[in-house]
């Protein structure tokens, strides 16, 4: 038995290892063009970080099916299951593009200034140029998409996945912001909240690959459950990370979600336990928001025993969407999607 450090280590490795390749692969994937303020705006976050978890899901997914080991096969060209080849790698960058789309208009929503460290683009630019790199990267990740190599039949699904994912993106943050005006949501819409707006964009990335290289529908079913219960377990770890964090290190502004009101499994369990959340913070501004104003409010979270409850239910979702992995070759990709569901309710940013 490994001990959990030096499994942490060897996750922390592991997505490294693609991050940088999924790195390279951006610029080359989406070049800046004329008009060049807009690509580079599109670029901008891009650009500027990100932990790369999507496509690190993805590209695993595809070496556990294909079954090599981690790294030793060009992305690509990618062995699939009958013997074609296909461009892993741009199915991995379509995913990371989709997810930049994502953030550029949420910061806008959330009236978040900082992002992967930076100002966000709305704030580096302005909100019409945010907007546009937005619906920019939205389009391109579909283009990119394209680029797989896959047969038409295999394509043409991926693309639908793609496309039911960004539908039901929009959805859950449409749930997410008329929650901000809600006073009380139970914990299954919460849950039906971040499937939309979160755990499908991760279902996506899981049962991408095996879409594209031609695996049974089994397989796809388990793999996109499996993004579906880690998805989850990982956005309700990036709640609690938001009130825990310092900014710097999280490299979005700590507590934004009390200022935004937003309705998360912790205040929904503390709002069932008596803490009056509206009063936690009375700053409307989260530029405003003292770091003692966020303390106090965890405090009060903490002692109501939320904070504990969020981390219970992320580990039992991440547990479950392990379980789902056993459709899979007993190989060490898949060894590696088992620690990342630990790493993503472990992570400290
Ligand atoms: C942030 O996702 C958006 C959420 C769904 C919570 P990440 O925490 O993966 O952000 P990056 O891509 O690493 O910046
Ligand atoms: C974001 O949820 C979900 C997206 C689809 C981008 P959050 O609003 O909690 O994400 P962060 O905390 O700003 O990254
Ligand atoms: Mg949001
Ligand atoms: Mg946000
Ligand atoms: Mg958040």
């Amino acid at each position: 038995m490994t001990s959990p450090e030096a499994r942490e280590r060897a996750v922390l490795e592991a997505v490294g290892e693609r991050r940088e390749r999924v790195n390279r692969a951006i610029p080359e994937e989406l070049p800046i063009v004329r008009p060049e303020r807009l690509y580079e705006a599109s670029r901008y976050l891009l650009d500027a970080g990100g932990k790369r978890l999507r496509p690190t899901v993805l590209l695993t997914t595809g070496e556990a099916l294909a079954d090599v080991s981690p790294l030793s096969t060009p992305y690509r060209r990618f062995p699939g299951l009958d013997g074609r080849t296909i461009d892993l790698m741009a199915a991995a960058v379509s995913v990371e593009v989709i997810q930049s789309f994502t953030l550029i208009h949420d910061d806008i929503m959330d009236d978040d200034d900082l992002r992967r460290g930076v100002p966000a683009v709305h704030r580096e630019y302005d909100v019409e140029t945010a907007i546009l790199a937005g619906d920019t990267l939205y389009s391109k990740a579909f283009e990119i998409m394209l680029e797989t190599g896959a047969p038409p039949d295999r394509a043409v699904e991926a693309l639908e996945v793609l496309a039911t994912t960004c539908t039901r993106i929009c959805e859950g943050q449409s749930l997410d912001v008329s929650f901000e005006a809600r006073g009380e949501v139970t914990t299954e819409e919460y849950l039906e909240m971040i499937e939309q707006k979160t755990a499908v964009l991760y279902a996506a990335s899981a049962s991408l690959p095996a879409i594209l290289m031609g695996a049974d529908d089994e397989t796809i079913e388990a793999l996109s459950g499996y993004g579906l219960d880690v998805g989850r377990a990982f956005q309700i770890q990036d709640d609690v990370l938001d009130l825990t964090v310092p900014s710097e290190k999280l490299g979005k502004q700590r507590g934004s979600d009390l200022v935004e009101e937003k309705q998360t499994l912790i205040t929904v369990h503390a709002r069932q336990h008596g803490v009056d959340i509206e009063g936690l913070v009375d700053t409307e501004d989260v530029d405003r928001v003292t770091e003692g104003e966020i303390d106090d409010a965890v405090a009060e979270l903490e002692s109501a025993g939320s904070i504990e409850y969020a981390n219970g239910m992320a580990r039992t979702l991440a547990d479950r969407g392990k379980d789902r992995l056993e459709v899979l070759p007993d190989n060490e990709a898949r060894g590696l999607l088992e620690d990342l569901a630990d790493y993503l309710i472990e992570r400290g940013y």
